[in-house]
């Protein structure tokens, strides 16, 4: 059936016929890579209404609250798989059969080593660095140490790269960690799963060789990776793609993309969610905040609230919710004042005017922090949980945009409203 057409009338001309495409789901999107030979751009600052690419990994229903994985429900992802099996399918496009989950492993434990000489770049930062400023540096200079598989059009060497990452991210982070304290260094074990593993890096100690994560937090661990794995064209994944697009080291790509992460406004908001609770202390203070987000006048935002697509509700919130309910029950913290304060302020919030009129409910990141909290991870390492769990999101993102050529260098034009040309004045007579 014949595509859809919009007609585009602009002063002067003749009308343009623009395409209509239609994906699987979601919205159609007007074709409009023709209109620069009509002598105009569309303007369209932080792309509210722009889909930069065609992609087959992730779908979100903002409206209806759906986050699908290559047609996989979230909840039914964190209920019914593990970590690995969601980057084998976000990578590969289907769910891996046991012997293909088993050689992933595989692969995955052979390259979960970083090289010893990597460990110099850490003491290059002060120890009080945060662990996001090392991670930029760690996982940019880890570019340094592979340049033996960069043909990107090589979908070897970009599997290859694919599972580098995937493999060294959550030793690295580890690493940030322990290293931001003091402690030495733990090797990944090969006889742990994945979370496993990155707790015991995170928390064993040499005097202590028998200590192994509790399998409950564990568990709640891995959830957490699943429900940060990926997102269609956010922030940082779109900065990844741009990355990519001049044909960039990979590594280099992924250290952009933990760059993107780490502001407050997209993966760093689970540590200012954290905070923002410390700051507010007790039930009587929500008040006093929420008018404060409320106030035009005021730059503080109810941090874990909000999204650009989720206009009803997060489905990874309502998951992280459980999660975090769970673990603190395990841990005999249901008490815990912070996450009484959290759904106290949860519970105002989604009655009050003003949020429900702004479409403002709990993100991914509200109840994340509490659970990493209640895991004994520190705060400024949420970001940096955060980047582990999304390097398969955007390494996926990566390879997709570069097995399905041309592969165009990512170029936005502007609405240019500065000066127009003017006479050069000399000093004298300025
Ligand atoms: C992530 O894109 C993704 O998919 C990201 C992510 C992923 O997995 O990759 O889901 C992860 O980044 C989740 C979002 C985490 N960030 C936060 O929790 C920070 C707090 N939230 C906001 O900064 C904000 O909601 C954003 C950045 C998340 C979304 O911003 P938008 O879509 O650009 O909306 P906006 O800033 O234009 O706000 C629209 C209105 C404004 O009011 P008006 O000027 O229209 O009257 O809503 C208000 C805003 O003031 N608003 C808030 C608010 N968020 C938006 N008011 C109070 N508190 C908030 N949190």
């Amino acid at each position: 059936m014949a595509d859809d057409k919009a007609i585009l009338n602009l002063p002067g001309k003749e009308p343009i016929e623009l395409t209509i495409k239609k994906g699987t789901l979601g919205q159609p999107v007007i074709d409009i890579q023709q209109l620069g030979q009509h002598g105009y751009f569309t303007f369209d600052p932080g792309f509210m209404s722009t889909a930069a690419c065609e992609s087959k990994i992730t779908y979100i229903d903002g409206d209806k609250g759906i986050l699908l994985h290559r047609g996989y429900l979230i909840s039914e992802l964190v209920e019914k798989a593990d970590y690995l099996e969601v980057c084998y399918l976000l990578l590969n496009g289907e769910l891996p059969n046991a012997t293909q989950k088993a050689n992933f492993i595989a692969k995955i434990n052979q390259h979960s080593m970083v090289h010893e000489q990597l460990r110099s770049i850490f003491q290059g930062f002060p120890r009080s660095s945060h662990p996001m400023s090392i991670m930029c540096g760690a996982v940019g200079g880890l570019s340094a140490f592979y340049h033996d598989s960069l043909d990107i059009n090589n979908p070897d060497h970009r599997n290859l790269a694919a599972i580098r990452l995937i493999a060294k991210l959550p030793t690295l982070a580890a690493m940030a960690y322990k290293y931001s304290i003091g402690q030495p260094y733990i090797y990944p074990l090969n006889t742990l799963s994945y979370a496993e593993n990155f707790l015991n890096m995170m928390f064993a100690l040499p005097a202590n060789p028998d200590f192994r994560p509790d399998p409950l937090l564990s568990k709640a661990m891995d959830q957490i990776f699943i429900l940060h794995a990926d997102h269609e064209q956010n922030a940082s994944t779109s900065t990844v793609r741009t990355a990519g697009s001049s044909a960039a080291d990979p590594l280099a790509c992924i250290a952009a993309g933990i760059s993107a992460l780490w502001g407050p406004a997209h993966g760093g908001a689970n540590e200012a969610a954290l905070n923002m609770l410390e700051q507010i202390g007790t039930e009587d203070n929500i008040a006093k905040y929420i008018a404060r987000a409320k106030d035009k006048n005021d730059s503080f935002r109810l941090m874990g609230f909000g999204h650009r697509i989720y206009k009803n509700y997060d489905p990874r919130a309502a998951v992280m919710r459980k999660t975090c309910h769970d673990v603190l029950e395990h841990l005999n913290l249901l008490d815990d004042p912070i996450f009484k304060l959290a759904m106290k302020l949860e519970d105002i919030a989604l009655h009050d005017p003003y949020f429900i009129e702004h479409k403002l409910y709990p993100n991914v990141d509200f109840y994340s922090g509490i659970v990493l909290r209640a895991l004994g991870i520190p705060k400024n390492m949420y970001t940096v949980i955060f980047a582990v769990a999304r390097t398969v999101g955007w390494i996926a993102n990566w390879n997709e945009m570069l097995s399905t050529p041309p592969l165009r260098i990512t170029r936005p034009r502007q609405l240019y409203t500065g000066y127009a040309q003017r006479e050069f004045v000399p000093i004298k007579s300025r």
